[in-house]
C-alpha cells in the first residue's frame, strides 16, 4: 500500500500538475469526500455539488445503500469475464430490461462505449435487417453533440476543442442542426441511413433544451424511413430532468437507448445498450464486448442504483426542485442583473448563461466566487454555468444555494 501521508490541497493541485495529463482545467478545490449532496475538501470546507461529477452522482454521494451492495458484492465476486457465466449478470440484465421496458441488454462501462455499441448495433441492423449495401450505412447526428472522447465520437464532434489534430476521423456520419426537423426530413430520404443519435438535451453544449415536440416529431420521421432512433441519454436519463427517461417527457420510447453515469450513482463506470430483440440479436457471440462490461460488480451496484432512484422518488423531486430553482433563478438573476440573459432547463439540468460576448474569463471567475461561498459549479463554453445538483437535494438546500448564486452573481454584475 502507498504510504499514507498529509498534504494541502496546494501540495495535491502541483502533484496533478506535474505527473499527470493536462486534459483537464479543474477548479481548484481538492476533495476528499462525499455525502448526499455536499463534497469536502482536503480542509475539510464543505460545498454544495452542482455539478454531480457531470450527473453520475444523481443518487447523492456515497448513497449508503448503494455503497452496501458494492462492499456485498465485493467480497463475494468482482470479475469474471464473459468467458463464463456469473450468477449476478442474467438477474441484472432481467432487472434492467424490465424496467426500462425492453427485450435485451448489452452492458459496457462508460458512457462513451455505451455510444459506440449503440453505433455498430445501428450499422449492423442497416446491413442485416434493413438491407443497406456493405459499408455504406450512415448515422446522422445533430450539430453540438458530445458523448465521449473515442474517435469515433469525436468524428461526431462540431467542437474543434475535441477534434483537431486528432484526424482523420470516422467516416459514415452526417450532421445536421439540432432542433431542425425540416434538416432531419432531408437527410432521412438518403436510404443508407441506419441511425438518428442525439441527446434530449445536449447538456456539454450547455443544457441546450430543443422545441417541445422536437424529440417525438424526430422519433415518428425515424419510423416513416424505417431509421433507428438512438437516444443517448447517458446525462439526461435517470431521473435527471424530471422523468426517468427524458424521451419519457414525449412519451415514445427510442429504438436504442444508452445509459451510462448515474447508472451505478458515482460508484463506478456502468453503461448499457438497451434495444428490442430484432436489433440486438444482430450481435453473435464473440462480435463485441469488453472484459469488464457486466461484471457481478457492476451488475450488483447498478440494480441498488436504479432501485434508489425508484424509492426515494428522485424524478419527482428533480421535477418539482427544477420548477422552484428556474423561478427563483429567473426571479433573483436574469430579472435582477445586466449579466445573466437566460435561465433553462428541465428538472434539475439546467444552466444560466452569462451575457459575455467574448466567452472570456467570467463564467470562470463566478465559478470560483461560489467555491469560495460553498458551492461547486463548472462553466461550459466559458459563458454557461450548467447547474445540476445531486437528485436527493432537499427544497430547503436548494434555496439556500439559490441565495449563494443570486448573491455571488450580483457582484459581478
Ligand atoms: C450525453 C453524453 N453521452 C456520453 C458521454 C460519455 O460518457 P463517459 O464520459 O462516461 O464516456 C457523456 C459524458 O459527459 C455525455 O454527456
Amino acid at each position: 500500500m502507498v504510504q499514507e501521508m498529509v498534504f494541502s490541497s496546494q501540495e495535491l493541485i502541483d502533484l496533478e500538475d506535474r505527473y499527470g495529463a493536462h486534459n483537464y482545467h479543474p477548479i481548484p478545490v481538492v476533495l476528499s469526500k462525499g455525502e448526499g449532496v455536499h463534497v469536502w475538501d482536503t480542509e475539510g470546507k464543505r460545498y454544495f455539488d452542482f455539478l454531480s461529477a457531470y450527473s453520475a452522482v444523481n443518487q447523492g454521494h456515497c448513497h449508503p445503500r448503494i455503497i452496501n451492495a458494492l462492499i456485498e458484492q465485493a467480497q463475494k465476486l468482482t470479475l469474471t469475464s464473459r468467458a463464463f457465466y456469473n450468477d449476478v449478470l442474467g438477474r441484472y440484465e432481467q432487472y434492467i430490461t424490465e424496467y426500462f421496458g425492453y427485450d435485451r441488454v448489452l452492458p459496457m462501462n462508460t458512457g462513451v462505449e455505451g455510444g459506440e455499441t449503440a453505433i455498430k448495433l445501428c450499422r449492423k441492423w442497416g446491413y442485416e435487417v434493413k438491407g443497406i449495401p456493405a459499408n455504406q450505412a450512415k448515422i446522422v447526428f445533430v450539430t453540438g453533440n458530445f458523448w465521449g472522447r473515442t474517435l469515433a465520437a469525436i468524428s461526431a464532434s462540431t467542437d474543434s476543442g475535441s477534434t483537431a489534430n486528432f484526424g482523420p476521423y470516422m467516416p459514415g456520419y452526417l450532421l445536421i442542426p439540432y432542433n431542425d426537423l425540416q434538416a432531419l426530413e432531408m437527410a432521412l430520404k438518403d436510404p443508407t441511413v441506419a441511425g438518428f443519435m442525439v441527446e434530449p438535451i445536449q447538456g456539454e453544449a450547455g443544457v441546450v433544451v430543443p422545441d417541445e415536440g422536437y424529440l417525438r416529431s424526430a422519433y415518428n420521421l425515424c419510423k416513416a424511413n424505417n431509421v433507428l432512433f438512438i437516444a443517448d441519454e447517458v446525462q439526461t436519463g435517470l431521473a435527471r430532468t424530471g422523468k426517468l427517461l427524458c424521451c419519457d417527457h414525449e412519451g415514445f420510447r427510442p429504438d436504442i437507448l444508452i445509459l451510462g453515469k448515474a447508472l451505478s450513482g458515482g460508484v463506478l463506470p456502468v453503461s448499457a445498450v438497451l434495444a428490442s430483440d430484432e436489433v440486438m440479436l444482430t450481435i453473435r457471440p464473440g462480435q463485441h464486448g469488453s472484459t469488464y462490461g457486466g461484471n457481478p460488480l457492476a451488475c450488483a451496484v447498478a440494480m441498488e442504483a436504479l432501485e434508489v432512484i425508484k424509492d426515494e422518488a428522485l424524478a419527482e423531486n428533480a421535477a418539482y426542485l427544477g420548477k422552484v430553482f428556474r423561478t427563483r433563478m429567473q426571479e433573483d438573476v436574469v430579472d435582477k442583473t445586466n449579466l445573466i440573459t437566460l435561465v433553462r432547463g428541465k428538472g434539475l439540468l439546467n444552466a444560466i448563461v452569462i451575457d459575455d460576448e467574448e466567452e472570456g474569463e467570467l463564467g470562470w471567475n463566478i465559478c470560483l466566487k461560489l467555491a469560495e461561498n460553498g458551492l461547486l459549479a463548472k462553466p461550459t463554453h466559458g459563458n454557461i454555468i450548467r447547474f445540476a445538483p445531486p437528485l436527493v437535494m432537499t427544497e430547503g438546500q436548494l434555496h439556500e444555494c439559490c441565495d449563494i448564486i443570486a448573491r455571488v452573481v450580483r457582484q459581478f454584475d
